[in-house]
């Protein structure tokens, strides 16, 4: 059944269950997404949606309900068939960069495509690697280690790896949580950026100011969705840092890092 979604939950369930106790960690989701949107998920801390941001990255199953990923109903499927369909689709960005240490930025950025079905040579798979980094403004870093990058940095090469196999989609979990307000404005003009470009962006954030560069907003609460609306008055993170409107929160102008 064809209606454009391209993602598409259906009265989607999730129970925790550890010894005795079950947690309902997801209470009846229904939502759609389509191929070019740009959600920010929001909601209070236990509402759900990690939980939620899990299943849709195929990194865990609901109890009860379907999931739809590309009309594909991809909630029956084993373990394999899920690390399958992630490789190919999906692109994941957390809050802790989980990059490897001791490792370079390109080694980093490599690392999806050298579990990939493709077989890359060396060469090839360095060019792709510094292609990637290089859109994500790290052209000259490929080398770096994580402990010589900045928090932002990092982030930038957590983003070249979740890109490098050309996913359909982008799943962020407080992609800015560890960053501060400037930086943060720059990891929200790549993802605009992107997302012009066609990928569709699910990203959870607990900031307002974050949620505001989204095209949509989805509230979640106690395992439900509450709220979900269209983001009327979008910020430009590339205006923004342009103009100089970004400097870090709290600080005076004459403070500011520009
Ligand atoms: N692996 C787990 N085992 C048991 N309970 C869990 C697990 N993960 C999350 N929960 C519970 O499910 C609820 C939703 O959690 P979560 O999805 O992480 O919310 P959020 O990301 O919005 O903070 C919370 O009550 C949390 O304690
Ligand atoms: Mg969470």
């Amino acid at each position: 059944m064809n209606n454009g979604a391209l993602v598409r939950l259906v009265d989607v369930h999730k129970v925790y269950k550890t010894g005795e106790w079950e947690v309902p960690a997801v209470r009846g989701v229904s939502l759609e997404i389509k191929r070019g949107e740009f959600v920010a998920l929001m909601g209070a801390s236990g509402s759900g949606k990690s939980t939620l941001m899990n299943i849709l990255g195929c990194l865990d199953r609901p109890s009860s309900g379907s999931y739809f990923l590309d009309d594909a109903d991809v909630s029956g499927l084993d373990r394999d068939q899920l690390a399958d369909i992630r490789n190919r689709k999906i692109g994941f960005v957390f809050q802790n960069f989980n990059l490897l240490p001791r490792t370079s930025a390109r080694e980093n950025a490599e690392l999806p495509l050298v579990y990939s079905t493709q077989h890359l040579s060396h060469a090839q798979l360095r060019e792709k690697a510094d292609r990637v980094l290089s859109s994500v403004g790290l052209a000259g870093r490929e080398d770096h280690h994580p402990s010589q990058l900045s928090g932002g940095q990092q982030q930038r090469v957590a983003i070249a790896r979740a890109l490098i196999n050309e996913p359909e989609i982008l799943l962020a979990d407080e992609p800015t949580g560890n960053l501060d307000s400037r930086t943060s404005i720059e990891i929200m003009a790549i993802f605009q950026q992107l997302n012009e470009r066609g990928i569709t962006i699910i990203m959870v954030t607990h900031e307002q100011d974050i949620a505001a560069y989204a095209r949509r907003n989805v509230f979640m609460r106690d395992g439900l969705i509450l709220n979900d609306h269209a983001v009327s008055q979008r910020a430009n993170a590339a205006a923004q840092l342009q103009n100089g409107t970004a400097r870090p929160q709290g600080a005076p102008e004459a403070a500011s890092t520009l």
